[in-house]
């Protein structure tokens, strides 16, 4: 029998034989069972890594209340934010949602507007930063033919498609100051006119916002007008990355390599308890997306019914500095480098090399690389 089944304890041993004492040891010095012990235990698995190896099972505690909504977790400040989107979810109110890249945003937006009176409306995204600045205006607002060169059709805009229903805003940090006045009025008056045009179409639109980037500085340095930061700052939820609730990883695991393992249609029962303790001590740059693809590369790699996780692919970090508060800036440009540094294979000088690759020179990397406690996976 090749598979074998845990139970739905904490922590589980593939074997009855030994101790937990002699488990930390067994890790520098595998045990080796003499042939007819090893018999006697005939449904272990045969490698012998997965001997010394003490598991966890996949399977969810059953005290652990259910998701909400496809949101994953029971931190509790990941709980305030759950009683956050019950709270406004059946307001009309503009919501605000504030946290790094991959923690969620998008998931909490679509749960506001599942929650709320607009549900059986339309729910229309648009990304802020992913639409050329110049043809934002029109993507949000629409334009006739003929209202600049290349609109040879007329064109509705998103606020009329999500007419009656939620409008999200992605990367709303993004958005061009000379648009910010347009959208104001919108937020506001519910009006707006085509490009183009001088018939002012009315709209019953509620905008969900969200961005990475800390929106109050940039209303200080003028880039982001504050009558607009407040009308849409009515109602913030701030949502902690994964490094600032680890208590979560582990329940994320499971959730995403059984979902994986399903999809795959692979039977994958357990993970060695050393690899869990490793994915709970990662900062998670990437959040919980960096999270979810992680699990579906180790579900897609994993031969047998133990999940094997490439920890290589995650970057160690030299110290955990949960203290340090880095700014966003700093994050995206610590994701940067590790990214580059990942597609590299961490090379870091060369022609192919991360530094490349990044337009720094080698130096310039390495220091940026101890800055941020980045450092090779072993
Ligand atoms: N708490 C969570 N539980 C389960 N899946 C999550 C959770 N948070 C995020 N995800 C998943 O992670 C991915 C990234 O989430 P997303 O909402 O797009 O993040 P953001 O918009 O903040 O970048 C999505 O596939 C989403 O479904
Ligand atoms: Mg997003």
């Amino acid at each position: 029998m090749e598979n074998v089944m845990f139970s739905s304890a904490a922590v589980q041993t593939p074997w009855q034989g030994p101790t937990d004492s002699n488990l930390s040891s067994s890790r520098t010095n595998p045990i080796i069972f003499p042939s007819r012990e090893y018999q006697q235990y005939d449904r272990a698995p045969r490698r012998t890594e997965e001997f010394v190896e003490p598991n966890l099972s996949l399977e969810d505690d059953p005290m652990i209340e259910p998701e909400f909504r496809g949101i994953v977790g029971s931190n509790s400040r990941l709980k305030a934010v759950i009683e956050n989107i019950q709270i406004v979810a059946p307001a009309d109110t503009s919501v605000l949602i504030l946290g790094e890249t991959g923690t969620g945003k998008e998931l909490i937006a679509r749960a506001i507007h599942d929650l709320s009176p607009r549900k059986n409306y339309p729910f229309v995204k648009v990304n802020c930063a992913a639409i050329p600045s110049g043809l934002l205006e029109s993507e949000l607002f629409g334009h006739e033919k003929g209202a600049f060169t290349g609109a040879i059709a007329q064109k509705i805009g998103r606020f009329e498609l999500a007419d009656k229903g939620t409008l999200f805003l992605d990367e709303i940090g993004d958005i061009p100051l000379e648009l910010q006045p347009k959208l104001l009025r919108v937020l506001q008056e519910q009006e707006f006119e085509r490009l183009g045009s001088t018939r002012t179409q009315r709209v019953d639109v509620r905008v969900v916002a969200a961005t990475n980037a800390n929106l109050a500085p940039m209303v200080a340095e003028k880039r982001f007008r504050s009558d607009l930061f407040y009308r849409l700052n009515v109602f913030p939820i701030t949502v902690p990355p994964l490094r600032e609730r680890r208590d979560d990883i582990e329940r994320l695991v499971r959730h995403f390599a059984k979902k994986y393992a399903q999809r795959m249609g692979k039977h994958i029962v357990s993970i060695p308890k050393a690899t869990m303790d490793a994915l709970r001590r990662h900062t998670w740059p990437g959040n919980i997306r960096e999270l979810q693809n992680l699990m579906e590369r180790a579900v897609l790699l994993s031969p047998g019914p133990q999940l094997r996780v490439p920890l290589a692919d995650i970057v160690v970090p030299l110290a955990v500095n949960d203290d340090v508060q880095s700014s966003a800036l700093e994050q995206v440009e610590r994701e940067m480098i590790v990214r580059a540094l990942q597609e590299s294979n961490w090379v870091v000088g060369g022609v192919r090399g991360a530094a490349a690759r990044l337009r720094l020179n080698r130096t310039g990397l390495a220091y940026k690389m101890k800055k941020f406690g980045i450092s090779r996976p072993t």
